[in-house]
């Protein structure tokens, strides 16, 4: 499995491709799937709601290239504390979470990291088993 230096620095990579001008708020991701490394910046719109997340933007090309088994994820931001993915992300994340858990680590901009089970930090959400019960 890929090691965590390997997908950080892979986020931190995209992270550097980040359009944001509007928040200033670069954010890279990276997601292991499948065995393949998968990554994504924010892409912001002067409509603001269309802007994109790094971590659905990753997922994007996860799907392109036909993964779908998230292993782990990472998440990169220019904030001093690291921070999780939005609701949003967290819902789409959920959308290939039956695979098995899986664990991100988020990033700070000096380097505090945290590490947290998907299943923690999205318990009891809704997904695709909820369609066919
Ligand atoms: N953003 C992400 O890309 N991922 C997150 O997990 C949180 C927020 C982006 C969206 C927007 O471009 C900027 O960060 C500020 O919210």
């Amino acid at each position: 499995m890929a090691e965590w230096s390997e997908l950080l620095a892979a986020a931190r990579k995209a992270q550097a491709s980040a359009y944001a001008p509007y928040s200033n708020f670069q954010v890279g991701s990276s997601i292991l799937a499948d065995g393949q490394v998968f990554t994504g910046c924010n892409v912001e719109n002067a409509s603001y709601g269309a802007t994109v997340c790094a971590e659905r933007n990753a997922i994007g090309a996860m799907i392109l290239a036909g993964a779908k088994h998230i292993e782990r994820v990472v998440v990169v931001t220019p904030s001093k504390s690291p921070k999780t993915p939005c609701g949003v992300c967290r819902q789409v994340l959920a959308e290939f979470h039956h695979h098995g858990d899986f664990e991100i680590l988020s990033v700070g901009s000096e380097g505090a990291e945290q590490c947290i089970l998907f299943s923690d930090l999205h318990p009891q959400g809704f997904g695709p088993k909820d369609l066919v019960d």
